[in-house]
């Protein structure tokens, strides 16, 4: 056999390969923010035994919207199954096995994938070649983290109750303001567990504060359910999951409540009734403790007032602000005010305990008060 020969019987394979398509170059890894693709040949019929494998992939809290305006695939009426030639989409690699839809005949369809990944396989049989498909796909950002400013709200992990994506990270700020703080509960939690109780891999971190003060709360991964208050007017929440497993996440709900009372040890400061100035609630109970440097006493002074009050209850028995002289309210009471005037109250010693009580009717605008140190006189 000479050369030429040679070059003969090699070209008419490649020509033959070629017609019935099997080695035509189909398939590959698709990494663009968006990009299309199609069956081999389209839109001519797509050859025997084709066998091409499309792996689109993102990244982030990014997953992928995948549309198919255009399938035209050998059908046969009994067959359910696409057994001769298909279509099939893959929520993740194909090795994960979770088969989103394997489609034949004529359709039009819209995939979302819940992670980073989606994999597209086309096999054909040897029979009965029809035009194939047309298909694009584009990046499309997971909505996830936000400012919650509403008094009370719920989130969730992205794509909540379906797979969160892998490599997520989501950060929540939840924010009041006045004297109410934020309660949190997780009544759903399922994260990649960790034995370790580190939660290494997949977490929702709860943080007193903005994340970056770092005064964590607590951090959850595994299933669980959990329950947070904040000590001040921001909570912060952050979800993260890492490269591997994903699961359902969690689902969260917060509100505020209305706090009040505190303890002052410095030297001057002010304090006010909850809401104030707007009206305070029903059934508040507020302490506040106070206690002064060194042995100076405390003046406590009200630059606005207006409390529930009748004229013939001077023992105000509805609403009232009680003042002790020493560390606990059951200490020597000062003074018991109601109604909208009254004189600075002195205590004997360095310690003063303030405690104001609502009743369930009429509340009022409240108060402001002022602490100032004083040498015993
Ligand atoms: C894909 O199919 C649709 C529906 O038939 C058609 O409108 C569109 O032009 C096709 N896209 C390409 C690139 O052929
Ligand atoms: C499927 O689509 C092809 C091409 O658009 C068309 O010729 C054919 O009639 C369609 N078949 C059915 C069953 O709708
Ligand atoms: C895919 O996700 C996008 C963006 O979140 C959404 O607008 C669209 O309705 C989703 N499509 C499907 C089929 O779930
Ligand atoms: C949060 O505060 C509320 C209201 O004061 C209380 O009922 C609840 O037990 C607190 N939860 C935690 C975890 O401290
Ligand atoms: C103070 O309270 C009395 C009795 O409730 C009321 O008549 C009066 O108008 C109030 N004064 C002010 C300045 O609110």
């Amino acid at each position: 056999m000479d050369i030429r020969t040679v070059a003969f019987i090699l070209c008419t394979l490649l020509e033959i390969t070629n017609t019935h398509g099997a080695a035509l170059p189909c398939g590959g890894v698709l990494n663009e923010p968006k990009g299309e693709f199609f069956s081999p040949n389209y839109p001519d019929p797509y050859p025997h035994d084709a066998h091409c494998t499309w792996s689109i992939q993102s990244t982030g809290n990014r997953i992928i919207e995948l549309r198919f305006p255009f399938v035209n695939l050998e059908y046969v009426n009994w067959d359910a199954d696409c057994r001769f030639d298909a279509v099939s989409v893959y929520d993740g690699p194909m090795s994960d096995g979770r088969l989103l839809s394997r489609m034949c005949g004529n359709q039009t369809r819209v995939f979302n994938s819940t992670r980073n990944e989606l994999t597209v396989l086309f096999t054909s049989d040897s029979t009965f070649p029809y035009k194939g498909f047309n298909a694009s796909y584009s990046f499309v950002d997971m909505k996830c983290g936000g400012e919650l400013t509403e008094p009370k709200g719920e989130f969730f992990s992205p794509n909540y109750p379906k797979q969160y994506p892998s490599k997520a990270k989501c950060t929540w700020s939840i924010k009041s303001t006045g004297n109410r703080i934020i309660a949190l509960t997780f009544p759903e939690v399922n994260l990649e567990p960790d034995w370790l109780k580190d939660c290494r891999f997949d977490s929702v971190s709860v943080y007193d504060g903005p994340a970056s003060d770092d005064r964590l709360l607590g951090r959850l991964c595994g299933t669980q359910n959990c329950h947070f208050n904040s000590t001040r007017n921001e909570l912060t929440v952050v979800f993260s999951s890492d490269s591997s497993t994903t699961l359902s996440g969690f689902k969260a709900e917060y509100s505020f409540i209305e706090t009040c009372g505190s303890v002052l040890e410095e030297p001057k400061g002010e304090f006010f009734s909850p809401n104030y100035p707007e009206s305070y609630p029903n059934k508040a109970s507020c302490t506040w403790s106070i206690k002064s440097t060194g042995d100076h006493i405390i003046v406590l002074s009200f630059p606005y007032i207006h409390v529930e009050y009748r004229n013939w209850d001077a023992d105000c028995r509805f609403d009232a602000i009680s003042v002790y002289d020493g560390p606990v309210s059951d200490d020597r009471l000062l003074s018991r005010i109601c109604g909208n005037k009254t004189l600075p109250v002195k205590s004997t010693k360095n310690e003063m305990t303030v405690l104001f009580t609502s009743d369930s009717t009429l509340p009022y605008s409240g108060f402001h008060a002022n602490i100032l140190e004083s040498a015993p006189s």
